[in-house]
């Protein structure tokens, strides 16, 4: 029987619950030092003078580490910027301060209590800073990134002049998005702990293969001895994706005091050192003939970095692929100001730029008085726009259909405020969501073990998503195993080699590397047996012979099979072992890859108090095979959910004069809960891709949150006719 497609539950999931599963912090140590990051309270300048006498002689103090006395790095610490794994980091090398919140310091005691408290006691004197904050003033001097992932910074096909004009209306706005942070439920944290040069890191991290690679770059040794082990991760997002500070800094501190040290972020550390989501303002200019046929777009996007790396949202990626439109011009600008590094944040540019583009296009249907859907019907990219390539699958119009009837589309009173319920205003909007589908180099092997069972491994992540499920499927169904019978290992940059758990790619680069060396050990299974004179299989041709149930089984008669145990046992009970590679072919030069998903939403508004409910959001995707019922659902409704914050709730507020976020706890930075969810209706058109990978599935980690902000300020636009650009959408917006 097949186990890919069942929503089997999560093979970590009585670990998860019964605390049997290990965070990063929570590994076992003798001799255990705890460390506590300290931070800049200013935004910009000089640290004049520290002064840590104090602090280095309360009782159980191992080290206090400034830039005045830890330990040089090569290059300053500062080796080539490669994201997503490597960065800029601060890691004490220069008394410089660039951002509030940026460590200056790391204090390690023999307890937690005793680090805090010396933290407590270090004077720290900053020379008068002159922060740049002011986005809108800063914005005049907008650079263009000398290199974005996802394509190239601005883009022109046709002539966009010509097309602006020559459409009968014309849609020319500003939208704007909020810097937000990651804020998984399990911070950052680090233990760090050497064996002479060996270096063994337990992280909470989105890809140890480049972390490996990342560490040993900033401290100058060898990849070979650096080990990081990350079994359990406790939410990603992106933050978890590159090496931040404090994973070195824990390093180095350990390698000072010569025992192992802990370090984990506090949340309010969340807000500045670790990324975030950058401000984005977004131009969008619509042109349209009067039939809904768009004659061009222009989509410009600003967006903030920090003052010491170029880090780009990619807002106006999607628009270059999403609609069939002859003339279109994006551009993106940064503007670097005195914060933390912004990084990728759930689909970052889809998010924000789908925001806008889809808000634009319903102001274009309201302002044609056309159906918002039958508006993008109308548009349908039936190639990809861009590069003029067919897609390796797109059933958006099936979404669009399927999602309408789920939804009730037809029952939608075009005008705006014209569906009320007495003090309700009830609103319906739509947006399309899209996500790239990538797909990157991977590597597992697979062991058949003499007791019968199996271990498949690769140095893959899982971030709560369900990897350690979906692969633990994809095994069993290679192997003709049943899927109690096979385990699953990732986390651990000592397995075979695979990519960063991010751009949605997990499942369609490791996925292929699993069932590759799952198949390639059940064939070595079957060529024993067929070759033992011991076995009920001997000498039948190997294409006859087959594994079910972890049985090697004659295919035309059942009765002749041999258990999977019973094989190895006479061939001398070593284990069976499959080793695989798999990477794309030349497919990205004929086809494009992309994950398409309509979404609906209902809304209440009040009609006097201005607050938003959204009662109902229906979506249906296009993302290739699903591999599990459940944890694939549960992703993309948590990126729906995601989305709802991203609309209503999100926002990291800035203090304009210190650089500081006001709002660095979850109490302030509001996110979701569940009062603030209704009903998501979730399905997934289960088409498969066979043009992308053996599989035939595509990611699916990010498309849920693209277009739920869109398809609820459309929806508030419609209840209310009041039009935010600005998220979130707070009631005094729309009063
Ligand atoms: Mo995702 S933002 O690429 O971890």
């Amino acid at each position: 029987m097949n186990t890919i497609g069942q929503p089997l539950d999560r093979t970590d999931g009585v670990l998860k619950v019964t605390g049997g599963a290990k965070y990063a912090a929570e590994f076992p140590a003798a001799q255990l030092a705890h460390a506590v990051l300290v931070t800049s309270s200013i935004a910009c300048g000089r640290i004049a003078s520290i002064d840590a006498t104090r602090a280095e002689a309360m009782p159980g103090v191992l080290l206090v580490m400034t830039s005045r006395n830890a330990p040089r790095l090569p290059n300053g610490g500062e080796p080539e910027v490669s994201p997503p794994a490597q960065r800029r980091l601060s890691l004490l090398q220069t008394d410089e301060v660039r951002y509030d919140n940026e460590p200056v310091a790391l204090v390690v005691a023999d307890t937690l209590e005793r680090a805090v408290d010396a933290a407590g006691h270090l004077r720290i004197e900053y020379a008068p800073p002159s922060p740049t904050l002011d986005f809108a003033a800063t914005k005049a001097h907008g650079h263009p990134p000398q290199s974005m992932i996802g394509g190239k910074p601005d883009t022109l096909r046709g002539n966009i002049e010509r097309g602006l004009s020559a459409g009968s209306v014309r849609i020319d706005a500003v939208y704007t998005t909020p810097m937000e942070h990651h804020n998984p439920m399990e911070p950052h944290a680090i233990m760090a702990s050497w064996d002479g040069p060996r270096l063994t890191l337990y992280d909470t991290s989105q890809g140890v293969g480049n972390a490996r690679k990342a560490v040993a770059a900033f401290l100058g040794i060898s990849p070979d001895d650096v080990h990081i082990v990350s079994p359990f991760v406790g939410g990603g997002f992106g933050c978890k994706g590159s090496v931040w500070s404090h994973v070195v800094l824990c390093a180095m501190a350990a390698r000072q005091v010569g025992r192992t040290v802990r370090l984990a972020l506090t949340r309010p550390q969340m807000f500045g050192p670790v990324g975030g989501r950058p401000r984005t303002e977004q131009h969008l200019v619509l042109a349209a003939r009067e039939d809904g046929t768009l004659t061009g777009m222009r989509h410009d996007t600003y967006s903030n970095t920090s003052t010491f790396e170029d880090w780009t949202e990619t807002s106006g990626v999607l628009t270059r692929m999403l609609y069939e439109v002859p003339n279109l011009a994006t551009t993106h600008r940064l503007v670097p100001l005195n914060v933390g590094t912004p990084t990728f944040m759930r689909a970052p540019g889809e998010t924000t730029g789908s925001f806008a583009l889809e808000s634009a296009m319903d102001e274009l249907a309201a302002a044609l008085k056309i159906d918002p859907l039958t508006l993008r019907l109308k548009n349908y990219a039936e190639i990809d726009p861009q590069e003029r390539k067919p897609w390796s699958s797109k059933q958006l119009r099936e979404c669009y259909r399927v999602g309408a009837e789920r939804f009730g589309w037809s029952k939608r009173v075009h005008a705006p405020r014209s569906m009320r319920q007495g003090h309700t205003l009830i609103g319906m909007g739509m947006a399309t969501a899209t996500y790239p589908a990538h797909r990157s180099e991977a590597a597992a092997f697979a062991r058949i073990l003499p007791d019968g069972s199996a271990v498949v491994a690769s140095g893959t992540q899982d971030l709560g998503t369900g990897t350690y499920t979906v692969m633990t499927q994809v095994a069993a169904d290679a192997l003709g195993f049943p899927p109690d019978r096979v385990s699953f290992a990732l986390g651990d940059s000592s397995l075979p080699n695979a990519p960063v758990s991010g751009g949605s790619q997990s499942v369609a680069s490791v996925g292929p590397a699993v069932m590759e060396a799952a198949g390639a050990a059940r064939k070595q299974l079957i060529d024993i047996a067929c070759a033992d004179a011991g076995s009920p299989l001997h000498g039948m041709s190997t294409a006859d012979v087959t594994v079910v149930d972890g049985w090697v089984v004659a295919r035309h008669d059942a009765a002749r099979r041999d258990p999977a145990a019973a094989v190895i046992a006479r061939a001398g009970g070593r284990p069976i072992e499959g080793r695989a590679t798999a990477k794309r072919g030349d497919e990205a030069q004929r086809y494009a890859f992309h994950s398409f998903g309509a979404v609906f939403v209902e809304v209440h508004v009040d009609a006097e108090l201005g607050t938003i409910r959204v009662p109902r959001v229906v979506a249906v995707y296009d993302v290739g095979t699903l591999l599990n019922e459940k944890t694939g659902k549960s992703q993309l409704m948590g990126g729906i959910v995601w989305g709802i914050g991203a609309a209503l709730e999100e926002a990291s507020e800035l203090d304009p004069r210190y650089g500081r976020f006001v709002n660095a706890n979850l109490a302030e930075y509001h996110v979701p809960v569940n009062a603030d969810v209704g009903t998501i209706d979730v399905s997934v058109l289960n088409v498969p891709d066979p043009r992308f990978n053996a599989l035939g599935a595509r990611g699916i980690g990010e498309i849920g949150i693209t277009g739920v902000p869109a398809a609820i300020a459309n929806a508030v636009y419609h209840a209310t006719g009041v039009r935010v650009r600005d998220l979130p959408i707070t009631l005094d917006k729309v009063l």
